[in-house]
């Protein structure tokens, strides 16, 4: 190393959250023994305007080059720091956090000397590190206006036209032969007020989208390929039989839903009187409905059951049909058969108008769903009314089963060209419910309407100006930033085995035509799978390093290692966990030593093997529950290589059941605090 390496450690008291039950002068002390380290101290309030000016001035007259801050956690406080020692000339990649509030103090408040202690080894475990940090820097990439719209239903036009009012183009890709998706196979829309048709809905806002200056319109088309990333797409589009390529910065994903056939079931397919929702909504447009005298709707079919979720629109849609059915002829009888009927407040007002319209309302057990069956040639529905107690058998000249739903046809393909996933229902999968509702992993590429769940009208087109708001983000700026933790490969000893641009969640590491591979630094997310997986250890995550991990396992497990679980925690749902234990001072064994990656994929095998071989007590690989990796699937990946890890371990003479894989809710603070019990337990580890 010939740079002349010095630590800063700054320690915080946070009021007397820390100091109220580490000793921190004691830890001040300990700090500034260790090797590197230049200086020490104590802050009342670390995150406080005046302590981080007196940081900033430390850094600069004591001519620092790597700081460590032992305070709260990374999570809430990394990013303050951060800007804190930039702001004082050093590279913020040469900052490393250690959480001695959330991991020490408020989980170890009855044991004030256990507590010091675990400061002191997670600051030595932090210094080690500190003393490898490299530069970093963040990736600025050009990111120009146009846009490209999957889909032109509501959400897509809504997409397409919230981008293209702020200047932007935007390219819409319809599959069909005109404008408008699920909407043209819809007869009426309910509102607060009664119904409108949906014919004039799509026509007024297809008029609109068509005559826009900054508006293009495929249809009849299908993608032949995407390649690229945010700011650089080429995408190849077959048109009415012909193709055409062009060059989009951002794609919208708008390419709705289809209704899941019931194929066998109450009849359905053998009988034309058993219809779906939406193919009764086509009856009802064409106005074939007809003289059938009594109708039946049957609700939550296929839906609402151990495989599939609520469909969400199934119950207004019923009500609105059968109050539709009724109003058609006064004559007819409509029986509307449900488990529960799941309507917002708004929908209350046509229950009622159904009700008093004379439609009947039937509620079944969830366990005891109707029978269909056929009596010569008439259709008889058998239903258990739960209310009266008692069965019931009605005839029905029409059954309309409301059915659930799934992505439309096109999602397959779409998958494969965009690298993007699916849910176990068949829709389009969201980067993350709550941080990420209208974002796919990969940036740039932005998801909305039905194609993510089913929805109403009104919740798609809001949906599709969100999406397209995401969209314009990088559009207005102009660039887009990406955080410097990356993959870089080294060449010297790769072998070409493919395994990291086979594995990499991001489709971010491409091959040359010599199989050579590279990092698209702009797709790369840092999760760090292809450095765990590559067979020639010539991958190196920047601030995630394998020799800065190492340090850290080596510095945690120096002194009393079989006293020592040592633990690998993904920076987002497991971190939370640990975060959360803190937060709800969940009082826990102490031997836990903790090391940050930011996905569990990170872990590699030889350093499980390392900890055993200095003899840690137990080793604990945690990540996020399933299936919410923030990298896609890296808790998949995790989870096979530590059942790849325990053979291995075992080979070498460990015992296997000494290391752990848990799967942790950023809200499950006593899920990892069970954790840390049962294996102290298990361990024999007080
Ligand atoms: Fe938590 Fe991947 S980010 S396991």
């Amino acid at each position: 190393m010939s740079e002349d390496i010095r630590v800063g450690v700054f320690v915080c008291d946070c009021g007397t959250n820390i100091a109220g039950v580490v000793n921190v002068p004691e830890v001040v002390e300990y700090a500034i023994t260790l090797d590197h380290v230049a200086y020490a101290d104590e802050g009342k309030w670390s995150c406080s305007v005046d302590y981080l000016a007196r940081m900033q001035e430390a850094i600069k007259e004591q001519n620092l080059n790597r700081v460590v801050i032992a305070s709260c956690t990374p999570r809430t406080h990394e990013p303050l720091f951060k800007q804190t020692v930039k702001e004082a000339g050093l590279n913020p990649y040469l900052l490393e956090f250690v959480s001695i509030r959330e991991q020490v103090s408020w989980v170890h408040m009855l044991e004030p000397k256990v507590a010091t202690e675990k400061a002191k080894d997670m600051i030595k475990m932090g210094v080690a590190k500190a003393v490898l940090l490299e530069e970093g820097e963040e990736i600025r990439l050009p990111v120009g206006t146009e846009c490209m719209v999957l889909g032109g239903g509501m959400a897509g036009m809504s997409a397409a036209l919230s981008v293209a009012d702020q200047g932007f183009k935007a390219i819409i890709v319809e599959k069909g032969a005109q404008l408008g998706g699920l909407l043209t196979k819809i007869s009426t829309i309910s509102h607060e007020h009664g119904e409108m048709a949906a014919e004039d809905i799509v026509k007024a806002r297809k008029a609109i989208v068509e005559a826009h200056p900054n508006i293009k319109v495929y249809t009849g088309a299908e993608i032949e390929e995407v390649k690229g990333y945010i700011g650089n797409y080429k995408v190849k589009v077959k048109s009415n039989g012909a193709s055409e390529s062009f060059g989009v910065s951002t794609i919208v994903v708008a390419t709705g839903m289809r209704e899941i056939k019931p194929e066998g079931q109450f009849l359905y397919g053998t009988d034309p009187r058993v219809v779906t929702q939406l193919e009764l909504e086509g009856l009802l447009k064409s106005k074939q409905v007809g003289s059938a005298k009594k109708v039946v709707i049957i609700n939550c079919v296929g839906s609402k059951n151990e495989t599939r979720g609520c469909c969400n629109i199934g119950c207004p849609v019923s009500v609105k049909n059968a109050l539709r059915l009724k109003r058609e002829n006064q004559e007819r009888n409509v029986w509307v058969l449900y488990r529960d009927l799941s309507m917002v407040r708004e929908e209350h007002f046509h229950l009622d108008a159904a009700k008093g319209a004379g439609v009947k309302f039937i509620r079944f057990p969830d366990d005891r769903y109707p029978e269909v069956a056929k009596e010569g040639d008439q259709i008889k529905v058998k239903v258990y009314d739960i209310l009266v107690g008692r069965e019931f058998t009605i005839p029905a000249d029409l059954l309309v089963l409301t059915v659930g739903f799934e992505g439309d046809e096109t999602m397959e393909a779409i998958k494969g060209h965009l690298k993007v996933s699916s849910n176990p229902e068949g829709f389009f999968q969201e980067r993350h419910i709550k941080l990420g509702p209208l974002d796919f992993p990969a940036d740039g590429i932005s998801l909305c309407g039905c194609a993510k769940n089913p929805k109403t009208l009104k919740e798609s087109c809001e949906e599709g100006i969100g999406a397209a708001m995401r969209a314009s983000i990088p559009m207005r700026n102009g660039y887009i930033e990406a955080e410097g933790i990356v993959a870089d490969i080294d060449l010297a000893d790769c072998n070409h085995c493919g395994i990291c641009w086979k594995r990499c969640p991001y489709g971010a590491i491409r091959v040359s035509e010599e199989k050579e591979p590279s990092v698209v630094k702009a797709l790369c997310k840092g999760c760090g799978l292809c450095a765990a997986d590559c067979p020639k250890e010539c991958i190196t995550i920047v601030h995630y390093s394998d020799e800065q991990l190492l340090a850290q396992v080596e510095a945690a497990l120096e002194e009393n290692p079989r006293q020592k679980i040592l633990g690998f925690v993904c920076h987002w749902c497991a971190l939370g966990g640990v975060d959360m234990a803190g937060v709800s001072r969940l009082q826990y064994p102490s031997p836990g030593r903790l090391i940050r990656v930011m996905c569990s994929a990170r872990v590699p095998i030889k350093l499980i093997e390392r900890a055993f071989e200095l003899g840690a007590a137990g080793v604990l690989v945690a990540g996020c529950e399933f299936p919410t990796c923030h990298y896609i699937s890296g808790n998949y990946a995790c989870e096979t290589r530590v059942k790849r890890a325990k053979k291995i371990v075992a080979k070498k003479g460990h015992d296997p059941e000494k290391l752990w894989n848990v799967w942790c809710s950023a809200a499950d603070g006593p899920k990892f605090a069970n954790t840390m019990r049962e294996m102290a337990k298990q361990l024999n580890l007080k």
